[in-house]
């Protein structure tokens, strides 16, 4: 309703041009033609609708249709030479609007306005307004449905799935339908529908299982060409072992992000940064993360935004965060966030913008997305990142402890069809001291190998003869780990 209350102030405000940028066209005619009719006899303004196609013709009134002035330098000279108030809708005029007559025959027009009350209306899915028109012209951003349109469009795709199904309703589980409410949310009117349906036309219900097509949907809408991942593989925080602080930390934090019932009064949380040891389940955290939370799990390699085009890089980096936003509530997870914040050879003007526009958004922003950040390089990290209050918490993940190391094992012999019981998994446990979870998964990798060679079942021994056989990374790197563990200690938090 907003938005035909701009467009009313538009015309009041008597601004000759008005720029439409949207693809739905439709409801924006629709719009017009409402507003023209409901204004009285002697302040009526006829409604003209121009396609290359169709030509110019009366929308207000129903006439023969007739195809007049198809030709793009046609329509503006008629409309220039009748002299006749209205509204005039040029539908994708944007091929056209650069040419230099064109802009001519614009402008005498615009120039015009006082006397004769034209308003010509550019309604496009892009337009870029050559600068000699910028001064007539007003744009309208198109405010994208609320949560109250929102149910109404799934009440009306509900009531035409009925009406077709005689004698049958729509099913709808109601935290299901109340997630599809919040899951439309950020899309144009047009593509809400469209979504909306393919939900409730597959099977006439609203469950819980339509929410990742949905997603999945809506990600593929926003993200055209854009450098944002979505990841379908995301983990269990059974998947996980170890790290328990960390997963005590995320699961207090799960109703706010996700917006329950009870958590209302919760500030949403706004994120973590990882730093640590490799192959000790960073990158596996953050997918656990979007698991544990059930929300979609978005990456973001910020190593693709670089562009060679001055602006380029923030123009898309900003779009990434805002198909973010839009996604919201999801995870967004940087994989290794130091690689795409290094200096990147001379261009470190560009690498600092980067970072600010990051930084920028993570201090603004008021939506649901989660931040996951990870990183092992210390050297390579821009020390405003780590600074007091930009994540809620910077954890620090150590080589798991021999506990830890026992799930581990554990955790990968199962997913390896394997009964762990079988393997007294403490003894191995205590012979993987230094091991990385990584390097465990990889001892099991190999003995699995080694076993089938051999044409035998795999047992503990083939495991414990592979970790003899491995230099732990914490043996070859021993310097820089102490060196990672004195930088963690006072400006991080233990994950485990
Ligand atoms: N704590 C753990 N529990 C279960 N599996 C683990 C754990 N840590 C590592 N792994 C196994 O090792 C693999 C590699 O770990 P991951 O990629 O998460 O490490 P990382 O900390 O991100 O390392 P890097 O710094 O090299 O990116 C995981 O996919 C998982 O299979
Ligand atoms: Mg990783």
């Amino acid at each position: 309703m907003n938005q035909r209350r701009d467009l009313g102030l538009v015309f009041r405000s008597r601004t000759p041009i008005v720029v439409i940028e949207t693809e739905d066209e439709s409801r924006i005619l629709e719009m017009l033609q409402t507003m023209v009719m409901e204004r009285t006899s002697n302040d009526y303004l006829p409604l003209f609708r121009w396609t290359v196609t169709d030509g110019l013709q009366r929308q207000d009134i129903a006439l023969e249709p007739q195809k007049m002035n198809a030709d793009p330098g046609d329509v503006l000279r008629h409309i220039r030479a009748v002299a006749k108030p209205g509204v005039y809708v040029l539908l994708d005029f944007h091929p056209f609007i650069a040419d230099p007559v064109h802009v001519r025959l614009i402008k005498d027009i615009c120039l015009q306005q006082a006397e004769i009350r034209r308003h010509i209306v550019l309604i496009s899915h892009k337009i870029d307004l050559p600068s000699e028109l910028e001064p007539y012209a007003a744009r309208l951003e198109l405010a994208l449905p609320d949560e109250e349109e929102r149910m109404q469009i799934i009440q009306r795709v509900a009531d035409e799935w009925s009406a077709s199904n005689p004698g049958s309703r729509v099913q709808a589980d109601s935290k299901a339908y109340r997630m599809l409410v919040q899951n439309l949310a950020g899309l144009p009117h047009r593509d809400t529908e469209k979504l909306a349906r393919n939900a409730i036309w597959q099977d006439g219900a609203i469950t819980r299982s339509d929410l990742p097509e949905v997603m999945k949907a809506k990600y593929e809408l926003l993200n055209r060409g854009g450098v944002l991942n979505f990841e379908y593989d995301t983990a269990r925080f059974a998947d996980v072992g170890g790290l328990g602080s960390l997963k005590t930390w995320l699961s207090h934090r799960r109703a706010a992000l996700r917006r329950d019932n009870d958590a209302g009064h919760l500030d949403p949380p706004r994120g973590i940064l990882l730093i640590g040891i490799q192959g000790c389940g960073k990158s596996l955290a953050a997918k656990a993360t979007a698991g544990a939370f059930d929300v979609p799990l978005l990456r973001l390699d910020l190593g693709a935004v670089y562009d060679k085009y001055h602006g380029e890089t923030e123009r898309k980096l900003r779009e990434s965060l805002h198909s973010a936003d839009v996604m919201a509530p999801c995870v967004l997870w940087l994989d290794e966030i130091e690689k795409g914040l290094a200096g990147r050879g001379g261009e470190t003007g560009t690498t600092q913008r980067v970072l600010g526009t990051f930084l920028t958004w993570m201090a603004e922003k008021k939506s649901l997305v989660f931040v996951v950040a990870t990183a092992n390089d210390i050297s390579a990290l821009p020390p405003e990142l780590v600074r007091k209050g930009r994540f809620d918490e910077i954890f620090f993940v150590d080589l798991p402890d021999e506990s830890t190391r026992s799930e581990i094992f554990a955790i990968h012999l199962q997913s390896r069809s394997q009964d762990p019981a079988k393997f007294d998994t403490a003894s191995l446990a205590a012979a993987a001291d230094g091991f990385s979870g990584a390097e465990i998964e990889q001892a099991i990798v190999s003995a699995l190998y080694a076993a089938h060679a051999k044409k035998q079942a795999l047992t503990r021994d083939h495991v414990a003869e592979e970790l003899r056989r491995t230099r732990p990374l914490s043996v070859v790197m021993a310097e820089q780990l102490a060196a990672l563990r004195l930088w963690a200690d006072g400006r991080t938090v233990r994950a485990n």
